[in-house]
């Protein structure tokens, strides 16, 4: 029997779903176990309130959860449920203040953790990372994030959660798009990666995506592109166009803009009244051309957490334990061809780090990958360097944009 340890668990950054899943797990398996768990609220904050005196240690500690419902639901198994963190969170960057490091230190020394469960984003793996080498800590970091760009691991919890709240959404304004034969534009979150937008875009059928590793920012092609390509779509009878952009996307100046979706229905709007302005017939059918932006917000970062996140949260969760009890500390957690494994944080935090000075993102989605490719293949608008594989351009002259990238390549 391995010796009794005690652990701690804070969750950092932006919230997604499953984060209580994970908690859960974690608390389950561990109290069958015979360890401590304790939880630290508002992420590394929790450790300053210890150190301050504003939280007594044993109410931090995590016990039977899920069945701490009161009343008559007593028994009542939920916490892998509800979206969001009952332990709270922060995200706001790394804080480089002596004092504050000291004091987080201070807190975990305080409570004497043998180990420590960190389940963040690329922002807070960073931070923790150089916290925990600071203060000797045994680390262990789940991976979460609605944006699914944590380096080396294929899916982070919260991604797939997201992916079907913004599908929904796609299909639910399909109707009100079709209905007045509008162009609907969805803005989808993803601050630096495009994987939410793309994924749904594609589930939720839309017509053109935009993500930054392709379109980095808008330029009058991609709005001529985007608007020639609607007016295709109104000859071949869809009267409607459904079109996902992802926050990361910046304005024609290359500016970041919180409300690029209503950027982009304005410029199309004004792009086809011009076309059609110009008598080309290929372009008399945008004169009654009507566009709405939806920008879906943190409602991406709530919801029921789907089944894959619940089972992804479940297995992090206990391997986060199998690593403690090997004593194979600083490590990332991380699911790769179908599995759960781990990789050495001293191996992976030079990539991140440097991204982060770089100010690119650690994991983008692959311009040449398979769902590109599939979105090219359906027909998709991407942008104006990935023309569609299907729309043939060139039989009704449409444009001389350049060919999309090949199948299989
Ligand atoms: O990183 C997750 C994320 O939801 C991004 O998609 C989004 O840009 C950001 O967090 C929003 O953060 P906040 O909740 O601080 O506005």
């Amino acid at each position: 029997m391995t010796q009794k340890k005690r652990i701690g668990i804070l969750t950092s950054g932006g919230d997604c779903p499953g984060l209580n899943a994970i908690i859960r797990a974690v608390v389950k398996y561990a109290t069958r176990k015979g360890w401590e768990v304790f939880g630290i609220p508002r992420g590394t904050d929790g450790f300053v309130d210890i150190v301050k005196g504003d939280l007594e240690i044993e109410d931090l500690r995590l016990k039977d959860h899920g069945y701490d419902v009161p009343g008559v639901l007593q028994g009542l198994d939920v916490l892998q449920f509800m979206s969001g963190s009952v332990l709270g969170s922060i995200s706001r960057g790394n804080v480089k203040n002596e004092n504050v490091t000291e004091s987080i230190l201070a807190g975990y020394r305080q409570l004497g953790l043998d180990a420590l469960i960190a389940i963040g984003g690329d922002g807070s793996l960073d931070i923790i990372y150089d916290l925990a080498k600071k203060g000797d800590w045994n680390l262990v970091v789940i991976p979460k994030t609605i944006d699914n760009d944590v380096a080396f691991t294929e899916r982070s919890v919260g991604f797939d959660t997201a992916r079907n709240t913004v599908t929904q959404a796609l299909y639910d304004l399909t109707f009100t798009a079709a209905s007045h034969e509008r162009i609907m534009v969805v803005q989808v979150m993803g601050r630096d990666a495009g994987h939410l937008a793309l994924h749904s875009g594609i589930a939720g059928g839309a017509d053109c995506i935009l993500i930054p590793e392709l379109t980095p920012q808008l330029t009058d092609n991609i709005i001529d592109g985007m608007t020639q390509y609607i007016a295709k779509l109104r000859c071949d009878r869809r009267k409607f166009a459904l079109i996902v952009i992802s926050e990361g996307v910046r304005g024609l100046e290359g500016e970041k803009d919180s409300y690029i979706a209503e950027t982009l229905a304005h410029l199309l709007k004004e792009a086809s009244h011009r076309l059609c302005a110009t008598g080309d017939e290929r372009y008399c059918g945008l004169d009654q051309v009507d566009t709405r932006a939806t920008i879906l917000g943190h409602l991406q970062r709530c919801g029921v957490p789907s089944s894959f996140d619940r089972i992804l949260a479940t297995l992090f969760g206990i391997k986060a334990l199998h690593l403690i009890e090997e004593e194979r500390y600083n490590r990332l957690i991380i699911w790769q061809n179908g599995t759960v494994e781990s990789k050495s944080l001293e191996q992976i935090m030079p990539l991140i780090k440097w991204c982060h000075q770089e100010k690119t993102c650690p994991s983008p989605v692959d311009p040449e990958g398979f769902m590109v490719r599939t979105a090219l293949s359906l027909g998709i608008y991407l942008g104006d360097s990935h023309l569609s594989a299907t729309m043939s351009f060139e039989d009704n002259n449409f444009s001389d944009a350049p060919k999309p990238v090949s199948e299989g390549s």
